[in-house]
């Protein structure tokens, strides 16, 4: 039977490759098998939880989904819409905060990550942010959600909040619990400057990650400069475990081969890193380069982008104020 897909990105610029490999890779899969009905949104809404310049927020709508259609996602088979042009994902959001509980949201890690030290002075839309997700994902029937490893808990959280609706409305299968889609292997890339942390957009350092607008040199650049140890190659999964920067190297070569992890070790044990960034540098040009020049091109054509986001705000906005007004009569409205 064909998947309901729903998933999110943030309009907040440099997405990278870690966003490819986690999550954009996926959407174009599912987008590609014509069983499922698949929506992807910008979230704008989300994006504003931390400050963000206007100018700077519309154009990175823009890229987003110059992006998504660079990676392969065809507008025409697919929903493409940004967040806020549906109010429907707003009210939603309010209507299951008085449902979901702060016990819940006090555990999420992504919240502690981002408000950091001074959490009394981080806004209130971070903390409440998942809610608003869950809205996202339940407005849409969504019954798989292709994210990164990172959003794990916050769907685990989607699915706690659709229950408690269900169950204390009475409504038994209204909203329909949904299934996170997050690959087994690689799902998580980590950055190139310190393979502890995850790969991201608000790293301060451009080398610490591969942009989808980086052109060739960039790339050959990056993962020369990329950390690594001073042992050669590994010639066992095993030996990784304790070298967070070769693993990640080694991980992002086998995903963008379709490897498995294991191939990629054999290929490469006992060879020193040289030889590795080599071929890891030409796989990322041959992958990347394309999506890279894809954006640039679209990112001019203003009204092609924008007509793909008015087809999909309609589309989207028809399916989500049918589940809010729904949403409405259980509650009492
Ligand atoms: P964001 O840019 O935070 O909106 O994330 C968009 C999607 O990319 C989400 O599904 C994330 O889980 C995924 N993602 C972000 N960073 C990484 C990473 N370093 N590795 C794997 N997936 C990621
Ligand atoms: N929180 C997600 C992230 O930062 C983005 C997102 C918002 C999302 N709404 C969603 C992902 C709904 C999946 C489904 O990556």
């Amino acid at each position: 039977m064909g998947k309901k897909i729903f998933s999110g990105v943030q309009p907040t610029g440099n997405l990278h490759l870690g966003n490819y490999l986690g999550a954009i890779k996926n959407f174009v899969d599912l987008n590609n098998d014509d069983k499922n009905e698949c929506v992807f949104c910008v979230v704008d809404l989300h994006a504003i939880t931390v400050k963000q310049n206007p100018q700077v927020l519309r154009d990175n709508i823009r890229e987003t989904v110059a992006t998504f259609v660079a990676c392969g996602i065809n507008p025409e088979k697919s929903i493409i819409f940004n967040q806020s042009s549906v109010p429907a994902h707003s009210e939603g959001a309010w209507l299951l905060s008085c449902v979901a509980r702060m016990g819940w949201l006090n555990r999420m890690t992504q919240f502690k990550e981002k408000a950091g030290k001074d959490k009394e002075k981080a806004s209130i839309g971070l903390y409440s942010y998942p809610i608003l997700m869950a809205s996202d994902i339940l407005l849409y029937d969504t019954t798989h959600v292709p994210v990164g490893e990172d959003q794990k808990q916050h769907l685990e959280l989607c699915r706690d909040i659709a229950q408690k609706f269900n169950n204390e409305y009475g409504v038994e299968d209204f909203f329909k619990i949904p299934e996170p889609l997050i690959q087994k292997y690689f799902s998580r890339i980590m950055s190139l400057k310190d393979g502890t942390k995850k790969m991201s957009k608000s790293d301060l350092s451009d080398l610490s990650r591969v942009n989808l607008t980086d052109d060739k040199d960039q790339i050959i650049n990056k993962i020369k400069k990329a950390k690594t140890d001073p042992l050669p190659l590994p010639s066992s999964i095993d030996e990784l475990k304790e070298r967070p920067e070769a693993k990640n190297l080694i991980e992002i070569y086998s995903s963008l081969n379709n490897l498995s992890l294991e191939n990629s070790v054999n290929e490469f044990k006992g060879k020193n890193f040289s030889d590795f960034k080599d071929k890891l540098s030409q796989i990322l040009v041959e992958k990347i380069n394309p999506i890279s020049l894809e954006i640039k091109k679209l990112i001019n054509d203003k009204g092609f982008l924008d007509k793909i986001l008015l087809e999909g705000q309609k589309k989207a906005d028809n399916i989500a104020s049918k589940k809010i007004k729904k949403m409405q009569e259980i509650i009492g409205f």
